[in-house]
């Protein structure tokens, strides 16, 4: 999957969970996944389609919505709710049942380049993760050919600023109050042993 081939013009639909909302438990409970797929990125796919709907953005790709929107004070809230429903589809597919574990050579290559080994890499965007302040997203980004560990506030994008997504880790509390409470280092380090989606990296390097 690459949401930069994602076509859907409005209404943009929720896409399907890549795995069953169960899936990621114990890391992550059916309950949590149930209300931040069900309720919280189901809400900024809904409210999008609110905003845009008879706009000059009603047909416009996702993407574009985001690159028009951002930055501009009067298109805020078309703004957080677009990239709210990119951050979120993206995130589902940084996370797999069947993560963590070693990234595939190709990227494997590209971190130890850039951070040396990959436990380096983990500890950066745990500590990243950690260190946001409020709401917002942990990202390992392609920069240029360089490897890097952003973060962004509230709905900011990567895209943005011309650094290429690879993963993300959703911080906002409402992505692990649940099974977490306020221990946000501890579903970061959980996500990041047993969920973190290295083959999703890989493909996004392409
Ligand atoms: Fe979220």
């Amino acid at each position: 999957m690459s949401n930069d081939k994602i076509e859907s013009v409005s209404p943009h639909v929720l896409p399907a969970l890549p795995y069953a909302e169960n899936a990621l438990d114990p890391v992550i409970s059916a309950k949590a996944v149930g209300f931040h797929y069900g309720k919280h990125h189901k809400g900024y796919v809904d409210n999008l389609n609110k905003l845009v709907a008879g706009t000059e953005f009603a047909h416009l790709l996702l993407e574009k919505i985001i690159t028009l929107t951002t930055g501009k004070a009067d298109k805020t809230a078309i703004f957080n709710n677009a990239a709210q429903t990119w951050n979120h589809t993206f995130y589902w597919s940084s996370l797999s049942p069947k993560g963590g574990g070693k990234p595939p050579a190709v990227l494997r290559q590209k971190i130890k380049a850039s951070f040396g080994t990959l436990d380096a890499c983990k500890k950066e965007l745990a500590v990243t993760a950690v260190s946001q302040f409020g709401s917002g997203w942990t990202w390992l980004v392609l920069d240029g050919d360089k490897l890097k560990v952003v973060k962004t506030g509230n709905a900011d994008v990567p895209m943005t600023t011309g650094m290429k997504p690879l993963l993300t880790i959703d911080v906002w509390e409402h992505a692990y109050y649940l099974d977490y409470q306020n221990r946000r280092a501890d579903y970061v380090n959980a996500v990041l042993a047993k969920l973190i989606n290295w083959d999703f990296a890989a493909e996004n390097l392409g």
